[in-house]
């Protein structure tokens, strides 16, 4: 099994429902590559009415953009694993930097979230990366290798199956600066190889690592080139119809 390659939007919060409808069926509509998976990872109040309105035959899949660690109880304002998983809501991102670093979430809360998220049958796109100063520290690749040990290291095989790995070093995040395709692939290839390590040859050859930070139509090409990125969590550029699908067709 060769793994999937995956082009998924991160808007954040941004965009009203209407507007983000607007957006998800320009991306619908457009031509796409049928090799890449579409992923858009939406406001929670973004995701019935978008699965109202995008067909199923476009084969754009949704994603939540966090989600407690509790199946339910007094957490106002929160939303539960358990609630998306009842929405059908296939993906779910955790562990992106802003959640970390805004939201104070870390590694031991989110191997929480990603039992939780797990549990309830949803999928995880799992994000890790590096602040600029332990880039330049030169330890970049052992402080991913300790956020990934603590929170997906413990997981089975069979469980890996659902997990989707999104590299995004901080520094590149919204700053216009991008990863070079070396230093992207650099990473990817490390935390390949700590896959390899951790739960062998399969896991390691199937699960989809895919690079975030400024990704654009402009340098997709040359990033998802690299032999270990296998796609994009994309930002900035998602929020732009015709740009985004010029990434996920940069395959
Ligand atoms: P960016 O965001 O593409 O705007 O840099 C990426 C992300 O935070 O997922």
């Amino acid at each position: 099994m060769a793994r999937k390659q995956i082009a998924a939007g991160n808007w954040k919060m941004n965009t009203t429902i209407s507007e983000g409808v607007e957006l998800a069926q320009a991306i619908a509509s457009a031509q796409r590559s049928d090799q890449t998976l579409t992923i858009l990872g939406v406001p929670f109040t973004h995701i019935y009415p978008l699965q109202k309105k995008i067909k199923a035959s476009s084969k754009i899949l949704l994603a939540a953009q966090n989600c407690h660690h509790l199946k339910s109880g007094a957490y106002t304002g929160e939303i539960s694993p358990t609630m998306l998983a009842a929405m059908k809501v296939p993906y779910v991102i955790l562990g992106h930097s802003e959640r970390r670093e805004y939201n104070h979430e870390d590694n031991a809360l989110l191997s929480l979230k990603l039992r939780a998220a797990l549990d309830s049958g949803l999928k995880v796109i799992f994000c890790c990366g590096e602040a600029l100063d332990i880039r330049k520290s030169g330890e970049h690749i052992s402080y991913v290798k300790s956020q990934l040990a603590a929170s997906i290291f413990h997981l089975s095989a069979q469980e890996m199956k659902n997990i989707v790995i999104a590299y995004e070093p901080i520094w590149a995040i919204g700053t216009g600066e991008t990863a070079s395709p070396a230093q992207a692939q650099e990473m990817h290839e490390a935390i390949r190889k700590m896959l390899l390590k951790q739960f062998g040859k399969r896991v390691a050859e199937n699960t989809s690592i895919l690079y975030g930070g400024s990704v654009k139509a402009s340098n997709a090409k040359e990033i998802f080139g690299q032999p270990d990125v296998d796609g994009g969590l994309v930002g900035g550029a998602s929020l732009n119809a015709a740009e985004f699908v010029q990434i996920i067709n940069a395959f």
